[in-house]
C-alpha cells in the first residue's frame, strides 16, 4: 500500500483500516482466512470481483464518482492494483495504491472513489455485512470535487 501525500504525511486516524502483507497464494488457506474474518467480525458473505483489460470503461464509471455505502467496504487484493481516494473530515482527499496482499476497510459513510491503475487488472475479494446488494450512494459532486 502506498499513500500519495506530502512526504512524511500520515493519513488521519479512522479514515480507513489497512492490513498489509497478507498471504493470498494458497486458495484453501485463503478460504479459511476469509471465513475466520467473517465469523470474527460478523460479516455474512463474500464474492470475487475482477477487472481486466477487456472490462468496458463504462462498467468502471460506477466506481468513479465520489460515493458512500451504508456498510463497510472491504476489499482484499489478490492480483493487480487499484487506486482508492478517500475524503477526510477536514476536506482533504487522500490517495492510496493497493496491491496484492492488501486488505482495505473503508468505513460505512466515508466518501470515496475507485479506479484501476493503467494496467487495468484487479482481482479482489469483497466481504459484505449483509446480502441486500451493494449500493453506492453518490454524493453531491460540486461539494466533493474529486482529485
Ligand atoms: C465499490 C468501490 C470500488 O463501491 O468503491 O465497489
Ligand atoms: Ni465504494
Amino acid at each position: 500500500m502506498r499513500v500519495f501525500q506530502e512526504v512524511g504525511a500520515k493519513y488521519p486516524q479512522g479514515l480507513l483500516t489497512v492490513l498489509e502483507g497478507l498471504s493470498v497464494d494458497d486458495p484453501a488457506r485463503l478460504d479459511q482466512e476469509i471465513e475466520a474474518f467473517k465469523n470474527e467480525h460478523g460479516y455474512q458473505s463474500h464474492d470475487i470481483v475482477e477487472i481486466t483489460e477487456g472490462t468496458p470503461n463504462e462498467a468502471l464509471r460506477k466506481f468513479d464518482p465520489p460515493h458512500t455505502h451504508s456498510e463497510d467496504e472491504i476489499r482484499l487484493f489478490l492480483h493487480g492494483s487499484g487506486i482508492f481516494d478517500l475524503l477526510a473530515d477536514d476536506g482533504i482527499w487522500y490517495r492510496f495504491l493497493f496491491e496484492k496482499g492488501d486488505m482495505v476497510v473503508v468505513p460505512a459513510g466515508r466518501v470515496h472513489r475507485f479506479e484501476p491503475t493503467y494496467e487495468k487488472t484487479v482481482r479482489c475479494v469483497r466481504i459484505f455485512q449483509d446480502d441486500e446488494g451493494w449500493v453506492p450512494h453518490y454524493v453531491d459532486q460540486a461539494a466533493h470535487e474529486g482529485p
